[in-house]
């Protein structure tokens, strides 16, 4: 399957999780063998060259983050939605789509100087993303780069992370 099938498995779901939102669903991607393959190789070309570790969005970040580090034989490290760390190094509150979001970034594992690359599925309003840069920064790691399956360009996620090198594989 080609790069451009896989994405065509992505679903468009109208008003979800609320009126007027558009949802990409790419659960059905996920569960397609040959689409999921497809996709997570495409993601792990976009890793850049100098990255030592990967760190992956709660939830569907983890699954993309996990299999490109395996491709890249990198690790990962887990950004998670609050109250699920018992180590937490920094906290973050951000605003979402649709809603606000907590972040938190476990203690120990993305240190001072560790080139780290953000993988996640969907880039939106970008609150996500910046967020995870900010508690990478924050514990004195770098971003080498950010990489998504997908870009929501109306949403220009891309304003909310100027100056960062930003990946995508699909913009729609
Ligand atoms: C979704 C998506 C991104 C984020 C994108 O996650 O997986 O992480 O929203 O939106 P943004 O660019 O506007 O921040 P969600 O919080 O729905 O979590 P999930 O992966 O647990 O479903
Ligand atoms: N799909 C998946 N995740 C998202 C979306 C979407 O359309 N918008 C914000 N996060």
């Amino acid at each position: 399957m080609d790069l451009e099938g896989a994405l065509d498995l992505i679903v468009e779901v109208p008003d979800f999780p609320e009126p007027g939102v558009l949802f990409r669903d790419l659960a059905p991607l996920f569960a397609h063998a040959e689409g999921f393959a497809t996709v997570v190789n495409a993601l792990a070309e976009t890793i850049e060259p100098d990255t030592e570790l990967l760190a992956a969005v709660e939830a569907r970040g983890f699954m993309l983050a996990s299999a490109v580090g395996y491709a890249r034989g990198l690790g990962v490290v887990l950004v998670r939605k609050p109250g699920k760390l018992p180590l937490v190094a920094q906290r973050i509150d951000y605003a979402l789509e649709y809603g606000t979001a907590s972040l938190e970034l476990p203690a120990g594992v993305a240190g001072p100087g560790a080139r780290v690359g953000v993988v996640d599925d969907v880039l939106a309003t970008g609150g996500t993303v910046d967020a995870t840069c900010q508690l990478l920064e924050r514990a004195g790691a770098e971003v080498a780069g950010i990489s998504v399956v997908m870009e929501l360009a109306a949403l220009d996620g891309r304003a909310a992370l100027s100056g960062r090198k930003i990946r995508s594989l699909l913009v729609a």
